[in-house]
């Protein structure tokens, strides 16, 4: 046993002064109280959680349900039982009473001034208090929202040249508008573009390109009926009435209809996008996924009716001064995905108008929350 030996040591060095000096068995039994009261006090500790989580565990089954009847509310009846989804959530589950605890601790660590903080809890610290001074929030109103449109080209919806935009498609390209999206503001629209270790060389970096995540939570809310269905509504309502505050601080005259027809339109795209997306129960095996190509390859196999591949790439690389060749590899995770993109009759053909349109959506969908009550 090294470690009561070294303790040995120390307790001869410590007690040389005193007068009454230790004989050998009094120490070594000394050190095997210690070492005991020591395991004893970790075995309570490690008891008593062992306790709160099997009485956690247990409080969360049914046992008078028999397993083999209902192994659902036999497993979970407790847990259902005694929790209720709360209004604000579509479910709940041990994840969301955790996180909540998380916030709360986190809300603590933010709110606390310290000047020795460095720099990265500094910055997390200012980005916390911008989000809570809702005075100046408010006082800004959709300025913030008007800007940002402006910062990735126009949203047609909002803009006064609403009918001759679509002259300016020859300016616009949907490359470079999913690029800035992508590069800057972390939101994607048609694809996703990220670099991560390659999954089979970890030793490596890797572009990959993969579908993107949906405005609804899922697939389903797009295309399937019953609940669903109120989901969907309530989105285009929300669609539209994005786009009436977009053109009323503009000073746009409203024209209702028409930004119903047009946010409709942006939907039906939205959901023949979903539709052509994988559902998760296919993508849970990243080996089936994986599919390496250089991006030459990808320009030929995924043409999308004429959309270049190396100029949206670059677009996204050179925000880190990257230059990428015809024959960089890139992993595409979504195959199935780009062979039905690639044969959407409804994207292939809508120009400048309608891509603006998803592009601008998409970004306005994730940062209204945090511009103004009224965009709520
Ligand atoms: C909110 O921001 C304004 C302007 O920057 C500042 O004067 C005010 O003190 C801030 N309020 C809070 C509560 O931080
Ligand atoms: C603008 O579009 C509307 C509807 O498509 C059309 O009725 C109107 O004539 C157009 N205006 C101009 C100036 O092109
Ligand atoms: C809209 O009109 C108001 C009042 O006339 C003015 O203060 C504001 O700057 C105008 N907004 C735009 C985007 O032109
Ligand atoms: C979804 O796509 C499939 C073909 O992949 C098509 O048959 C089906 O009609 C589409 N559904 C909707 C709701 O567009
Ligand atoms: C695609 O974009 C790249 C970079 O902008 C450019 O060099 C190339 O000529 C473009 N290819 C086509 C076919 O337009």
């Amino acid at each position: 046993m090294g470690k009561s030996e070294s303790q040995m040591d120390i307790m001869e060095k410590s007690t040389k002064p005193r007068k009454h000096r230790w004989t050998v068995v009094e120490i070594g039994l000394s050190v095997t109280v210690l070492l005991m009261s020591c395991a004893l006090a970790g075995l309570i500790v490690l008891y008593t959680s062992c306790v709160t989580a099997a009485a956690r565990l247990l409080q969360n089954m049914d046992p008078s349900v028999e397993p083999c009847q209902n192994f659902y509310q036999y497993a979970c009846g407790g847990w259902i039982e005694r929790h209720v989804i709360p209004e604000t959530s579509s479910l709940h589950s041990v994840f969301n009473i955790l996180r909540d605890e998380l916030e709360i601790v986190l809300k603590g660590v933010l709110e606390m001034e310290n000047k020795d903080d460095r720099e990265a809890f500094k910055k997390a610290k200012t980005l916390y208090s911008s989000c809570m001074n809702e005075t100046l929030i408010e006082q800004r109103d959709s300025r913030p929202l008007l800007r940002l449109i402006d910062s990735i080209g126009d949203w047609p919806v909002a803009s006064g040249a609403w009918n001759s935009t679509a002259g300016t498609g020859d300016m616009w390209r949907l490359e470079d508008t999913l690029a800035v999206l992508n590069a800057r503001y972390n939101k994607k629209a048609v694809f996703e573009m990220f670099v991560w270790p390659d999954d089979r060389d970890s030793s490596r970096y890797i572009i990959h390109v993969d579908q993107p995540a949906l405005g609804m939570p899922s697939r389903d809310y797009y295309l399937s009926d019953g609940n669903y269905k109120k989901v969907h509504c309530a989105y285009l309502e929300f669609m539209v009435s994005i786009a009436r505050i977009a053109r009323e601080d503009r000073n746009l005259t409203q024209d209702e209809e028409r930004v119903r027809e047009d946010m409709t339109r942006v939907l039906e795209l939205e959901t023949d996008i979903a539709n052509a997306t994988s559902p998760a129960e296919e993508r849970n095996d990243i080996t089936v996924l994986y599919n390496k190509m250089t991006l030459r390859e990808v320009q030929q196999a995924f043409n999308l009716n004429g959309f270049n591949w190396t100029r949206y790439i670059q677009g996204i690389m050179s925000s880190v001064s990257v230059t990428v060749q015809p024959d960089e590899p890139i992993v595409v995770y979504c195959s199935p995905y780009l062979e039905k993109l690639n044969l959407l009759k409804r994207f292939l053909s809508y120009t400048f108008n309608m891509h603006s349109h998803i592009c601008i959506w998409k970004m306005l969908l994730f940062k209204a929350a945090y511009i103004a009550f009224k965009l709520l």
